[in-house]
């Protein structure tokens, strides 16, 4: 029996994954999705939107014994894996020391740790010829102050990957490190990372489908990188070509001049609500009639 196992495909890209393994490949190529995620319900939901049987494998990567599931699961039935997809992880802004402990921490849990300990369980049962897809970031291009440990995490990730494409080229097995920049997901909308998003990052979203179709396409090719969008490639280029202390430099220009900018707006807002409270005052009182006629003529005196 030839499958697919994709971790982190509840939602997002792993979810995309598994519906794009199915339309490109049908039950004839690839006879089972084994989806791993802690949700089972959003597991389950996906049975109707893909052609092939799921397997669904509710686990939570960061427990040792989810490994062990995984293992028997693959001995007992002895599959030929034809793709791997490792998607599971998330992010959490903050400078180091200000998210909790195991949030923190958790991020290398799940995307390093979890990440090698899959590749490692399902990799004797990988065939020839097979493909196995990485999710990092182009955040692992290079360090990442207010997100360091996510950042960190991706570039584990992608020197990883790039290590293990080598050891595999024997047996034709390529590792693809798939390094998109932000992507319209759910890895938003967790608690973590609620904080601000530098402005130019928010403008460059780019849709999940085509981040992975792409992934796909580029590891059917035999890349070693799958990198999304124009952006992300001359950042990706700058990154191999610029010193990485001129590119914090810059980045982080870049960042403190988006925040002066919503800053000053705040600011700006916080001040005529003060002053029309005060002008509103006024009128009831029937006083000071300057700040009547402009409630900004108090703060010019
Ligand atoms: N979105 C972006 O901007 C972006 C950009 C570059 C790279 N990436 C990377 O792409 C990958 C996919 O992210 P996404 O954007 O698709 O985010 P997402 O929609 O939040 O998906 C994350 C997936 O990871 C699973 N997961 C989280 N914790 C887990 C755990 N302890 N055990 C097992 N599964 C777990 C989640 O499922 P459950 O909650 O059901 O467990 C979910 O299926 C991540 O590695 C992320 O770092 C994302």
């Amino acid at each position: 029996m030839n499958i697919a196992i994709v971790t982190g495909a509840s939602s997002g890209m792993g979810r995309e994954a598994v519906i794009q393994i199915g339309d490109r490949f049908g039950k004839k190529k690839i006879q089972e999705i084994w989806v791993i995620a802690r949700r089972s319900d959003r597991l389950e939901e996906l049975r109707s939107q893909v052609p092939v049987p799921l397997r669904i494998l509710p686990l939570d990567l960061t427990r040792e014994n989810s490994l062990d599931v995984l293992k028997r699961e693959l001995k007992e039935r002895a599959p030929r894996v034809k793709i791997l997809i490792n998607a599971a992880g998330y992010g959490s802004l903050g400078n180091v020391g200000d998210s909790g402990l195991f949030e923190e921490t958790g991020m290398v849990r799940l995307n390093c740790e979890a990440l090698c300990g899959v590749t490692h369980v399902v990799l004797p049962f990988m065939t020839d010829h097979g493909r196995i897809l990485l999710l990092a970031s182009s955040a692992g291009f290079l360090p990442q102050p207010g997100f360091a440990v996510y950042a960190a995490t991706k570039a584990f990730v992608i020197s990883f990957g790039r290590a293990l494409n080598r050891e595999l080229k024997p047996r034709d097995i390529v590792v693809t490190s798939v390094c998109p920049g932000p992507v319209k997901t759910e890895f938003f909308d967790r608690e973590g990372m609620a904080g601000d998003f530098p402005f130019y990052k928010k403008l460059v979203m780019a849709d999940p489908k085509k981040v992975v179709k792409k992934a796909l396409r580029d590891s059917m090719m035999g890349k070693e990188f799958s990198v999304y969008g124009l952006g992300m490639k001359g950042f990706f280029l700058l990154s191999k070509l610029l010193p990485h202390g001129l590119l914090l430099q810059l980045e982080e220009r870049m960042s403190d001049s988006g925040q002066s900018k919503s800053g000053n707006e705040t600011h700006e807002a916080k001040e005529n609500a003060r002053l029309n409270e005060k002008s509103e005052m006024t009128e009831k009182h029937g006083v000071n009639e300057k700040t009547k006629i402009n409630p900004k003529a108090e703060a010019l005196e």
